[in-house]
Formats: structure tokens, sequence, C-alpha cells
């Protein structure tokens, strides 16, 4: 069973190897912030109160995201197993996700952390590029798309998410080593945790992951 989690810093690749993780394991890919991106374009209530936290660069409240990803976990389709990016953020997120796993027999088996230097998590987010219609990542220079502007997978059009100008992406990485890089230290201990070198390449990178998880 492979219920597993990417720990790592904004602009880490979380989003870029959790496509190919799910499309090699076959289990569902569950990002936070692609639910509340979701619920943004469809106007929903949800979306209009996480918009104002992502777009300072701050965490939505703990109470919401538990809220969201837990509901996410009941659905049929995480019984072989899930792939969690980008929660949980903080360590009561995490406590209330072992709680909430615990009470329905189940637990985390891996988790993933990919670290990159902050010089690079910088120029990786401000040139970032993602599909509008499937949600594929680019990067104008390192992953450049094969025609500019364009999704090499769906044909969508490439658009730069709200939260990646300069100021925004500073704060999201002060954010993260204030409140979620506790949790390194956290699943340390649980015995869960695998450390990876994110700035080695994208083949590279998964091939670590690969060994980690086990073919
Ligand atoms: P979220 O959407 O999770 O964003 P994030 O954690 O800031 O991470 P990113 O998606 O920006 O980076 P990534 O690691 O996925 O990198 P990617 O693969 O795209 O969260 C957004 C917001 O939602 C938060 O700020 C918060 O407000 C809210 N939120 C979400 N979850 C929450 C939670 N649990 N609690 C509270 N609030 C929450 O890659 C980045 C770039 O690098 C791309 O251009 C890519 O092409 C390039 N790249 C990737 N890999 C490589 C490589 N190996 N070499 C070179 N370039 C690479
Ligand atoms: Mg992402």
């Amino acid at each position: 069973m492979l219920r597993t989690i990417l720990l790592g810093p904004p602009g880490a690749g979380k989003g870029t190897q959790a496509a190919k993780i799910v499309e090699k394991y076959g289990i569902p890919h569950i990002s936070t912030g692609d639910i509340f991106r979701e619920n943004i374009k469809k106007g929903t209530e949800l979306g209009k109160k996480a918009q104002e936290y992502m777009n300072r660069g701050e965490l939505v409240p703990d109470d919401l995201v538990i809220e969201i990803a837990t509901t996410r976990l009941l659905e049929d389709d995480c019984k072989n197993g899930f792939l969690l990016d980008g929660f949980p953020r903080t360590v009561y997120q995490a406590e209330k996700l072992d709680e909430f796993l615990q009470s329905h027999d189940s637990k985390i088996d891996n988790v993933i952390d990919i670290a990159v230097g902050k010089d690079e998590l910088i120029e990786r987010l401000t040139g970032r590029r993602v599909c509008k219609s499937c949600g594929a990542s680019f990067h104008v220079v390192n992953i450049p798309p094969k025609q500019e502007g364009i999704c090499d997978y769906c044909g969508g059009e490439l658009i730069q998410r709200a939260d990646d100008n300069l100021e925004t992406v500073t704060n999201r990485i002060d954010v993260y080593e204030d409140q979620t890089m506790p949790l390194i230290d956290y699943y340390e201990k649980a015995g869960t945790l695998t450390h990876i070198d994110g700035s080695t390449g994208l083949d590279n990178v998964f091939a670590d992951i690969v060994s980690a998880l086990g073919e």
C-alpha cells in the first residue's frame, strides 16, 4: 500500500513529481492547493475564503484545510493508497491527519521530503507557467513547453499563478520555514521520512523517489 506525503517548500517540484508518481503507481493525487484553485475558479464560498490567504502567500486556516483533505480521503479511489501534495503543512494538520487515519485503521507509509535551496526556489516559481486546463507545470527556462504559451499535454493555455510574483513567493518561503519545516522533525520521529535532493533534475529526482517508494 502506498499512502504517501510529498513534503517540501514552494517550488520544490511536488506537483511535477506527483504527476509522474500517480502515473507509475496508479494512486490519486491530492493537492490541497489544486483543490483551492479549482474552487476559486468556480467562485465557490470555499474558494472565496481561501483566495485571500493564498494571494498573500499565507496558509489557509487549519480547520478548513483539514476538513477538505479528510473529506477527499474518504472517497473510494483512496482505498488502495494516495499521494498527498501540500498537506499537511503544520504540525497541527499532521496530528489531525494521523488521528483521522487511525480512526479508519490506516496510516501514512512514506513521507518524501524534497529539498531545494532558496535562490533556486525563487527562480523556479517566478518562471513557472501552468496549464489552465490540465494543471501541468512548465518553466520558461528549465522546462519550456514545445510551443510557447501552450501545454505539451493537452494544448491548453499556459498562465502564471496569482501567487507566483516575487513578493508573494518570498512570503510563501518564509511561511514554509516557519510553519511547515517542523514537520520534517515530526516525520523523522515517526520513522517514515526520506530526504531527496530536489535540485538534481527532473528524472534524477523521480528515480530517487522510486527507490524510496519501491518499484
Ligand atoms: P500549493 O499549491 O501547495 O503551492 P506550494 O506548496 O507553494 O507549492 P507549489 O505548487 O508552488 O510548488 P511545487 O512544489 O508543486 O512545484 P512545481 O512542481 O510546480 O499551495 C498554494 C497555497 O494554497 C498556499 O500558499 C496556501 O495558501 C494554500 N494551501 C495549500 N495547502 C495548504 C495547507 N495544507 N494548509 C494551509 N494552506 C494551504 O515546480 C515549480 C517550478 O519548478 C515549475 O516551473 C517546474 O517546472 C520547475 N521544476 C520542477 N522540478 C524541477 C527540477 N527538478 N529542475 C528544475 N526545475 C524544476
Ligand atoms: Mg504544487
